[in-house]
């Protein structure tokens, strides 16, 4: 059982995702692939980063949407809540506790020295104190949990070095509290690429999102930017966003074809572009008529959350209790 105190001795899995936005390809192979296949390996808690998200999302109908979607997004591709606690972040306020405690002893050099703070200002997002903090946040949801892996993409590695940091700072000066975890990244789907070549991004305005199909999808593939080689060119299946994609949805097989076409010309990008669109239909049709289903029944999704948000607490609760002794507030 995930809230037993001898559970801690299983390796623990954790990671979040925020519902900033409907969900894409990138998200789904980065992330939400790798965590339900790790959710066999130990004991998962995966969750819906609301207060994460709250750094950039400014309207509540956009979040409440955006994170229900994220909970069905997650469970449509298999995340067995008998297994893996699912949450939302904002139902276990230890987390924001928690937070704080790690606030205190975080130097600010090291959040100075963030990507992804440093990213977000510069496309132009307000430099809150949210923003800054937020590899604080993040270092709270994985220590909360005594987490060992924590499976995301490969831009989110530098957040988990931070949790690190912050884990060995508090443990050399309250005692060993905490234990360090590590990031989980699979190399073959670790950056996805974007409609544009750039990493799939929702800021980049380059995603395939999970929900699209019929002629919103072709459309979206048919934009897949490419170079200016003609249809009997030879082109180069290495540098192609279009084969970079297949790879992902394609059968090892098919992929080879494709590529062998690439190499001796005679087919043009329209032509491998609709065949990736039939592969993305194949591979996400058993993934959209699970979603369907699940989102009939609303009221489910509702008290699968609450039920996971009181499995969570259970063990936030002991964490927060040994923190609490470390450093005299109990
Ligand atoms: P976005 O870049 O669209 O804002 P997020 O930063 O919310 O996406 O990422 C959510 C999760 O999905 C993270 O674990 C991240 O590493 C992963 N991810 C996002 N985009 C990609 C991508 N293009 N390739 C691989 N993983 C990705
Ligand atoms: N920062 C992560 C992202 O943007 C989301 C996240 C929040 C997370 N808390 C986490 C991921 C804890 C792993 C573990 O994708």
């Amino acid at each position: 059982m995930p809230d037993q105190q001898s559970s801690t001795d299983s390796t623990r899995i954790v990671s979040g995702i925020q519902p900033s936005g409907p969900l894409h390809l990138g998200n789904y192979f980065g992330m939400i692939r790798p965590a339900v296949a790790l959710q066999a390996q130990g004991e998962a808690f995966y969750f819906v980063a609301d207060l994460h998200a709250l750094t950039t999302v400014r309207a509540p109908g956009d979040l409440r949407r955006w994170s229900r979607r994220v909970a069905l997004d997650l469970l449509a591709a298999g995340l067995d809540p008998t297994r893996a606690v699912l949450f939302r972040q904002s139902d276990v306020p230890e987390v924001t506790a928690l937070a704080w405690i790690l606030s205190t002893i975080t130097p600010l050099g090291l959040l100075e020295r963030a990507h992804a703070y440093k990213d977000k200002v510069a496309r132009g997002l307000p430099a809150s104190h949210g923003l800054f903090a937020y590899p604080v946040l993040m270092a709270a949801d994985i220590l909360l949990f005594d987490a060992g892996l924590v499976p995301v993409g490969r831009d989110q590695t530098q957040h988990v070095e931070i949790t690190r940091d912050i884990a060995v700072k508090l443990n050399e000066a309250y005692g060993p509290v905490f234990k360090l975890p590590r990031a989980s990244i699979l190399d073959d789907v670790a950056v996805v690429p974007g409609t544009d070549g750039q990493k799939m991004s929702k800021s980049y305005g380059n995603t395939i999102e999970l929900d699209l199909d019929g002629d919103a999808l072709r459309k979206r593939v048919m934009g897949i930017v490419t170079d200016s080689a003609s249809v009997a060119d030879p082109k180069d299946p290495s540098s192609s966003t279009i084969v970079a994609l297949y790879r992902l949805v394609g059968s090892g097989s098919e992929v080879r074809q494709m590529e062998e076409e690439f190499r001796g010309g005679g087919t043009g990008y329209g032509q491998f572009k609709r065949r990736l669109v039939e592969a993305l239909e194949a591979y996400f049709a058993p993934f959209r008529a699970r979603r369907e289903s699940l989102a009939r029944d609303p009221g489910a999704i509702d008290r699968l959350l609450q039920d996971g948000a009181e499995r969570a607490r259970a063990v936030a609760g002991r964490t927060m209790a040994r923190v609490r002794l470390a450093v005299g507030i109990d």
